[in-house]
Formats: C-alpha cells, structure tokens, sequence
C-alpha cells in the first residue's frame, strides 16, 4: 500500500538524511542499521515496505535537495556514494517539494497546506499521508483564547492575528486533510486542546513530541538503572556541543528553552524527584551535525557514600534521527490503517517528551511498542506486506 511521507521542513538535515536512506533502502543500496521496523520484535505485515513510501513536503528554503544531500555527504553524514548513486530518484522527491505557504490569513496558508496535501495523495494514489514536522524547534507561543475551542480557532485563523505558531498551523491542517501527524521537534505543534478536539474530530492517530536520539536516549537508560538499585542521583548536569542547522537555531534561547525543557523531563518521570543540575546547549558551527554531550552524574550509596558517573557522547545527530522517522511514519501509517485515532502513546519509546507516558524508562517503553506492534500485525483493518 503506497505511503505518502510528507516532511514539514523538507530540506533540513534531518529530512533530507531520511528521504536518501529511504531511497538507498528501495534501491537495496544500504542495510536498515538503525531502523527499529526493522527489528524482529517490531517488523511484519502492517507496516508498509520501505519501497511503498512516497516523499514530499514543504519549506521555507528553496535550496535543492541534491545540493542538501551533496553537503550532508561533504559533511560526512551520507555517504557520498549513495547521494551520487541517486540522481533521478532525489528529482523526483524534488519535484514534490512545495514553498511552505505564507500569503494571506492563517486560514488561507492552513488551506493551501491541505491542498497541498491532499493533491500529493490524489497525485499518487496514496492510501494515506503523514505529516512528520522535521522543521527547525520554534519557541513556545504565547497564550491565545482560540487555543482551547476549535470553533474560536477556526474563526481567529481568519482574522489578522497570527494565532497559531507554523508547527500547530500545519497540525491543523494535517488533521483537517485527515493526515495523521508526527511531531519528531520540541514545537508545539497539535499539543493545544483546539488542536488534539480536531485530530479527534477526524479520527487520526498522532504521534510526539522531540524525538530521543542521543543524550536523553542514554537518561532514558541509566535513570531506571539508579531508580532500580535504589541509589539517590543528586545531580545530573548535561553540557550538549552542535552545530548545524538545528545548534544555529537552537542558539536562539527562546527555542532553546523548549529543547531544554524536553530534555529534562524523563529525569522527575523516572526518579520521582529532580536532582539537581541542569542541560545547557551551546552551538558550535564546526561540529556541524556531530553532537558531543557531556554529562555528570553524582549520587549517593548505602550510608550516603558519594559517587559519579561521567559520560560522553559524539553522535552524528541527522544518522540516528533519520532511520527513527522512517520508522514513525510506518508505525503511525499502520496505526492508521487499523482505525487508530488519538495519540499514540504507545510510540514513546521514540520520543523526549512524549505523550501521555507514564513512565520514562526506555525499557518499559521498548515493551509497549513491541506489544502495540504486535497487535498492528495481528489485526490491522487494511494491512500491507513489509
Ligand atoms: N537530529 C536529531 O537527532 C533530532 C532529535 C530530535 C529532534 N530533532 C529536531 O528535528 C528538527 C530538524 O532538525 P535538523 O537538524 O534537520 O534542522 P535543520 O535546521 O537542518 O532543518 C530544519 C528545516 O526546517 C525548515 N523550516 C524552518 N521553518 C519552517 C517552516 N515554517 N515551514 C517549513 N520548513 C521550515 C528550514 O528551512 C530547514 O530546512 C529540529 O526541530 C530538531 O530539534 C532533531
């Protein structure tokens, strides 16, 4: 069943690594190292084929995808031998990219994203469309009255104001094309009650929000380990080095603020108290897409015996992400196709600050998801061959 993958922020790094993995995928030019679909306890039949999904999307750059994919492998996050081996298929996901609307009211760019949409589903005979927001963290917006209704939403996007930051614009119009929608950013995107009363509305399932790939992947980890031998962490304090488009952005403190806040969240979730210290990120443009995080843990043993862990982390920040949204857009196309509607909490084992979880741990997480896996291939209502 042919998938559409639509990448809000298209030519960004991390949309740009995903759209070339998945077309060396289908070409049987590279192995799915990363790709957790691909695991034995998440594979089967439900999920579409990686040959199946279809890419598009809009940003606000017009930069070439061939010319993103050719830094990205100057830059040593592809290999260069795969974007050279690519030409035609990277001009055909090109040919379905879009400027991301921006004359007129909200309610006229929210339409024309729908279109936009719904055209590229029509366009290819798609069984469906999810939208994946991989475009740069934005900060939090302001309080506005129309957040909490979606009548008074719907009316205030008329009118002059901008209600609705660019994440939650294109939430809207998501779900109101009947798209399911992945937030793989710290933005707010559907997470305001006029927002998630409309993706009900239309009956599809969503998924978020900031996807866990390197520092918080290794708390999500050690925490439960600390909780478990029941020793105190007294504090956790993390340093994260980047550079690339993601650092330059996140060098702005407001979206900064929004990352930082994700960050910490799985630490009081998995404790149960918040040590002290805090995560700091500071950009640094020769690191490019490699992240360094430093992190210092102390605490505290039988008879209050004080002790420390220290780690490093270098990650190639677009590599782990990429193969996480390929699998997000499978999962969450299954999901949809077996009548799924709501968030999907089950995903959050792919996420910093996701929705409705009850606990941090990536163990308990890794659990749901192959469970919820399991009942996709057991009884999805219209499933595919992987
Ligand atoms: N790489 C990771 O490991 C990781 C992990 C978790 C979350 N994320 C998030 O993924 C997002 C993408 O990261 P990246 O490294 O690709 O960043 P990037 O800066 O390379 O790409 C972001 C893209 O979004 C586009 N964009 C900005 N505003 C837009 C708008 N209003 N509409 C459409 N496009 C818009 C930009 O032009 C750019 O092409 C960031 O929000 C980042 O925080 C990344």
């Amino acid at each position: 069943m042919r998938t559409g993958v639509w990448l809000v922020g298209a030519r960004g790094s991390v949309a740009t690594t995903s759209i070339v993995g998945a077309l060396a995928l289908r070409a049987g030019l590279t192995g799915p190292t990363g790709c957790v679909t691909e695991l034995p306890e998440v594979r089967g039949p439900a999920l579409p084929a990686f040959a199946d999904l279809v890419f598009g999307g809009h940003d606000v750059v017009t930069t070439p995808l061939a010319k993103r994919a050719e830094a990205l492998a100057t830059a040593g996050v592809l290999p260069a031998r795969l974007v050279a081996a690519l030409p035609e298929e990277l001009a055909e996901v090109e040919r379905e990219l879009r400027p991301a609307p921006n004359t007129g009211s909200q309610a006229d760019r929210a339409a024309a994203i729908g279109r936009d949409l719904t055209e590229f589903r029509q366009r290819h005979g798609l069984a469906r469309v999810v939208v994946v927001n991989v475009a740069a963290t934005e900060p939090a917006p302001g309080p506005h009255p129309a957040h909490a209704d979606p009548d008074a939403l719907r009316a205030a996007l008329s009118g002059p104001d901008e209600v609705l930051p660019p994440s939650s614009l294109y939430a809207y119009a998501a779900v109101t094309a009947g798209c399911p929608y992945v937030d793989f950013t710290p933005s707010t995107g559907l997470r305001l009650p006029a927002l998630t009363a409309l993706a009900d509305a239309h009956r599809v399932p969503y998924a978020g929000h900031d996807g866990k790939t390197g520092e918080t992947l290794l708390k999500s980890v050690l925490a439960p380990m600390f909780a478990m031998r029941h020793l105190t962490v007294r504090s956790w304090s993390g340093l994260n080095l980047l550079g690339g488009g993601d650092g330059a952005t996140l060098a702005d403190p407001a979206a900064n603020a929004a990352k930082v806040r994700s960050k910490q969240r799985v630490l009081g979730e998995t404790l149960g108290y918040l040590p002290q210290g805090d995560t700091r990120i500071e950009y640094v443009e020769e690191l490019g897409d490699f992240k360094t995080a430093w992190d210092l843990v102390t605490f505290a043993g039988f008879l209050g015996t004080g002790m420390r862990l220290e780690f490093t982390w270098h990650g190639c920040d677009s590599a782990l992400a990429a193969p996480l949204v390929l699998d997000l857009a499978r999962l969450t196309a299954a999901a949809h196709a077996a009548g799924h509607t709501g968030p999907l909490a089950d995903l959050a084992f792919f996420f910093k600050d996701p929705l409705d979880s009850t606990t941090g741990s990536l163990a308990d997480q890794w659990t749901r998801l192959c469970a919820f896996a399991r009942q996709l291939h057991g009884g999805g209502a219209d499933a595919t061959h992987g």
